[in-house]
């Protein structure tokens, strides 16, 4: 039997974790129409994730800090950045987060409807990331129509246009950067901009392509994942009363964590992550050459019967450890307490300022379609 998909089936245009929820039972590894090697159960994208030096991360000619390094040089750009995302060095942002999410939510009109992605996710992520890098507010309408230019750019699989909106985003940060260098050298401004064009890596500073590309990661990829995040969120708690009822009722801040990593397993937007064999693998009784394009897709595995059951049972508790929004391995999401802090504060504040949160019956919620997961339109009647 063979175990991988015909090459002419493609994902283009549909729900990716509709799509690999019909093929999973069928396949471990699909083949798409790019010719990537696609996993698609938890065991075998483990297996891949902590096989880093049979899968490799180098899969683009363009710089990627630490995204696309591997072995000691990854390890060591991942211990100089790893120190702005500890909880220590994240703690003195929860009010200033706390403070955009309480005024996105006090300007959001009541009664009718809200997109919770365009109007609650993107705003609230690009607002909330820029409190943490110290970016200056009047950014915000050039961050938010990249978003969605990228989101549309990489929807329409034209790599021209794609390279153009990450040339556009490099750009914006130099802008940012460019006023901060003689203060990053007096000390004088000493927000997380700053103190990154000061680091060092291997015993010398970080060049300006490298600060360009660690900010195009920190930012880039996650104000869509934030945003697209808390799509995934509000419309879970608004189609789930009883979990909405039950965050309304003041639970801890762990256990309001682990229920958003449980609902983001349920439905994980950040469909999937990319690497290269280093040599001939076997994995999933499939044979792979070497030099092959291999996808984890997050989604899928993170809703693997074989791991979870029912995928749809939320149960925090049961889930966790083998939950992979975060990913798993050398190259796990080192943003993963500022992601979870900020979409807690962005719920808690949501929740405090209303009494209910409900779907606009009007207008029915709308999937993303690949490569672009979980919801592009959720509205919400907030009251
Ligand atoms: C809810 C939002 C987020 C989700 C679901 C998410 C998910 C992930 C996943 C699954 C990986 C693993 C990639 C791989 O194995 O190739 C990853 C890596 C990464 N994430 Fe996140 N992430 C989120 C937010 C953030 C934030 C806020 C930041 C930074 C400020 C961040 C920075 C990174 C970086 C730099 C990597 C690459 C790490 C490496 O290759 O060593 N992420 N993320």
């Amino acid at each position: 039997m063979t175990d991988h998909m015909p090459d002419d089936l493609s994902a283009a245009g549909r729900d990716m974790r509709a799509y690999t929820d019909e093929l999973r039972p069928r396949h471990g590894v699909a083949r798409n129409v790019d010719g990537e090697w696609v996993l698609l159960r938890h065991e075998l994208v483990v297996q891949a994730a902590l096989s880093d030096d049979r899968f490799s991360s180098a899969v683009s000619s363009h710089l990627h800090v630490p995204n696309g390094m591997d072995s000691a040089e990854h390890t060591a750009y991942r211990e100089a950045l790893d120190r702005f995302l500890t909880p220590e060095a994240l703690a003195p942002f929860r009010e200033k987060f706390r403070r955009v999410a309480a005024d996105l939510v006090a300007s959001l009109p009541r009664g009718v409807a809200v997109d919770a992605v365009s109007q609650v996710g993107v705003r609230f992520a690009v607002r909330a990331q820029s409190a943490w890098l110290g970016w200056p507010a009047d950014l915000e309408d050039r961050l938010v129509d990249w978003v969605a230019e990228n989101h549309a750019a990489t929807r329409s699989g034209d790599r021209s246009w794609t390279q153009r909106v990450a040339e556009s985003f490099d750009d914006l940060i130099r802008s940012v950067l460019e006023p901060r260098r003689g203060a990053a050298r007096d000390d004088d401004t000493d927000d997380v901009t700053a103190q990154l064009m000061r680091t060092e890596v291997n015993g010398r500073p970080l060049t300006d392509a490298e600060i360009v590309s660690v900010l195009r990661n920190w930012t880039g990829g996650d104000l869509g994942s934030i945003a697209q995040c808390v799509g995934v969120l509000v419309h879970y708690l608004a189609t789930h009363p009883a979990v909405q009822d039950r965050l309304r009722s003041g639970v801890s801040d762990a256990e309001i964590d682990a229920i958003i990593n449980e609902i983001l397993r349920i439905d994980d937007p950040f469909l999937s992550n990319r690497r290269v064999t280093t040599c001939p693998v076997r994995i999933g009784g499939v044979e792979i050459p070497q030099g092959a394009r291999v996808k984890l897709n997050w989604t899928s595995a993170n809703r693997d019967e074989a791991a979870f059951g029912d995928p749809d049972a939320l149960d925090p508790e049961r889930n966790a450890d083998r939950n992979l929004v975060y990913g798993i391995g050398k190259h796990a999401c080192p943003g993963r307490l500022l992601a979870t802090m900020e979409m807690r504060i962005a719920l808690q504040e949501l929740l405090a300022a209303t009494s209910s949160i409900v779907l606009e019956p009007q207008q029915p919620a709308e999937r993303a379609v690949s490569p672009v997961g979980g919801w592009a339109k959720v509205a919400v009647v907030l009251a």
